[in-house]
C-alpha cells in the first residue's frame, strides 16, 4: 500500500464526479461546467497577433521564463490592473498557472495540518480541495443575497486558534453568482480590519458585469487598500482570453509574495512562456478591451434567456439569484431535498448541472444546484431547463 500523506488521504473523489463522468455522453446537455462559451474564444486575433511577432520573441515564447513572469507581461498586465485602482507600485505581482494556482501557493503558504480556514458558504470547489489538500480544518460562514454573514464572520474572527486567512469570491460569486454590496465589503473590512488574519480576494469574474452601474460594487477591497489587513487578491485569464492559456495572477503584500514565488519555483519553475506572450500582445494590442465587452454582452444575453427559461418551467417554490454577471445560477429547493436525486433523473432525460453539496465544505448540504449558462445556445437552454424542472418536479412534487 503506498503510504500518502494524511491530508491526500482524506481526499475522495465525490459521488457527484463519478456522475459527471456519465454525463459526459454527446446527447446530454451541460449546464455544469464553469466554463466560458467555445465559440467565444478569439482564436483569429490570437493566431494573428502570434504571427506578426519577430523570430526572437517567438523563439522566447518556447523557452523557460523567470519564475514571477515575463516582464512584458507584468509590465502589461499591471497597466490592465491599475485601471481597476489596484495598488501595483506598493504590491508585488506574480503570474500563475491559472488563478487556481494562486490560491494553492497561498494555501501552501499559509496551512499546517489542521489550521483553521475560513471560507463562505456555499465556495468554490477548486479553493475548497486547494485547502484541503493542505490539511486545512474549514470553517464555512453562509451568504447571503448581499454577501458574506457580517455576524457569523465577526463571531469566526474571535475564535481561537486563529484562523489563518479569509479566502471569499465577492463578485459574482461561483456558485452562488452574487456580487457583494458596499456595505457588505466595508463590514468585512471592519470584521479583519488589526485581526491578523489575511485576506484572499478571488476576483476571477468581476470583468464579467451586466450593468454598467455596478463598477462601484465591483471595486476591489484590494483597490480600497485598507490598513491593517494584508490583502492577496487573485484574477485570471480564464474568462477574459480562455482558460487553455492557465495563466492567472496574484497581487500580494511583499512578504508573502516572496514565499509564493520560492513554492512556485518548485512548483512548476515557471507558468507558460507561450501562452504569456500571447496574452501580453492580446493586452498591448488593446484587443482585451472590446473582447470583454463583447462576451459580456454575450453572457449577459445568455443569462436571460436562462431566466426567462427557469421563470417558465420550474415550480413556484425554487428560487434564485438573478445574475448581475459571471455564469451562474443558484437554485434553493425546498429545505432537505437531495438534489443528486434530481440530478440523477435530469442526466437520464439529458441535461445536467451541479449538486449544491459539491460546494458545501462539510459536504452535506444538498438542497441547493448551481446552473451555469456560459457555454449553452439559447436553444440548448430553452431545451434544458425543461428537462431539469421535471426532474425537481418528480422529486419534489
Ligand atoms: C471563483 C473561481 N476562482 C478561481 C478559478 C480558477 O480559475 P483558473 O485557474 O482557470 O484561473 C475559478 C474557475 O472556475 C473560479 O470559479
Amino acid at each position: 500500500m503506498p503510504r500518502f500523506s494524511k491530508a491526500v488521504s482524506s481526499l475522495r473523489s465525490s459521488e457527484i464526479r463519478d456522475l459527471m463522468t456519465l454525463a459526459s455522453r454527446p446527447d446530454v446537455i451541460s449546464f455544469a461546467g464553469g466554463m466560458p462559451g467555445n465559440d467565444l474564444f478569439p482564436v483569429r486575433d490570437v493566431e494573428a497577433l502570434f504571427a506578426q511577432l519577430d523570430i526572437r520573441k517567438k523563439q522566447a515564447a518556447f523557452q523557460y521564463g523567470p519564475t514571477p513572469g515575463l516582464p512584458s507581461l507584468l509590465e502589461s498586465l499591471q497597466g490592465f490592473l491599475e485601471k481597476k485602482g489596484l495598488p501595483v507600485h506598493e504590491n508585488r505581482l506574480l503570474i500563475t498557472t491559472g488563478s487556481l494556482q494562486a490560491i494553492s501557493l497561498l494555501a501552501r503558504a499559509f496551512i499546517d495540518p489542521g489550521d483553521p480556514v475560513l471560507v463562505e458558504n456555499p465556495c468554490f470547489i477548486g479553493a475548497l480541495s486547494a485547502f484541503k489538500s493542505c490539511g486545512a480544518d474549514l470553517r464555512g460562514i453562509n451568504v447571503d443575497s448581499e454577501g458574506i454573514a457580517a455576524d457569523e464572520l465577526d463571531d469566526e474572527v474571535r475564535r481561537m486558534p486563529k484562523a489563518k486567512f479569509l479566502y471569499v469570491t465577492p463578485y459574482f460569486h461561483n456558485p452562488a453568482g452574487l456580487l457583494y454590496s458596499t456595505e457588505r465589503k466595508e463590514r468585512l473590512i471592519g470584521s479583519l480590519r488589526g485581526r491578523d488574519i489575511p485576506l484572499i480576494e478571488d476576483d476571477a469574474y468581476g470583468d464579467l458585469y451586466f450593468h454598467q452601474e455596478d463598477a462601484l460594487r465591483l471595486k476591489p477591497m484590494k483597490a480600497i487598500n485598507p490598513e491593517g489587513i494584508d490583502i492577496c487578491y487573485t484574477g485570471s485569464f480564464s474568462k477574459i482570453l480562455g482558460p487553455g492559456l492557465r495563466l492567472g495572477w496574484m497581487l500580494a503584500p511583499e512578504e508573502i509574495y516572496g514565499k509564493c514565488e520560492l513554492i512556485k519555483q518548485s512548483a512548476d519553475a515557471c507558468s507558460s512562456s507561450y501562452t504569456q506572450v500571447l496574452a501580453d500582445e492580446f493586452i498591448r494590442s488593446g484587443l482585451i478591451y472590446p473582447y470583454i465587452e463583447k462576451v459580456r454582452q454575450e453572457y449577459r444575453s445568455r443569462a436571460a434567456g436562462m431566466l426567462a427559461a427557469l421563470k417558465r418551467h420550474m415550480p413556484g417554490y425554487v428560487k434564485w439569484n438573478e445574475p448581475r454577471g459571471g455564469f451562474y445560477f443558484w437554485l434553493t429547493l425546498p429545505e432537505g431535498t437531495d438534489s443528486t436525486e434530481i440530478l440523477k433523473l435530469s442526466i437520464e432525460s439529458g441535461a445536467v448541472f451541479v449538486a449544491g453539496k459539491t460546494f458545501d465544505p462539510a459536504g452535506k448540504k444538498n438542497d441547493t444546484m448551481r446552473l451555469s449558462y456560459c457555454n449553452n445556445s439559447a436553444a440548448e437552454i430553452d431545451e434544458g431547463i425543461p428537462v431539469i424542472a421535471e426532474a425537481v418536479r418528480k422529486v419534489c412534487g
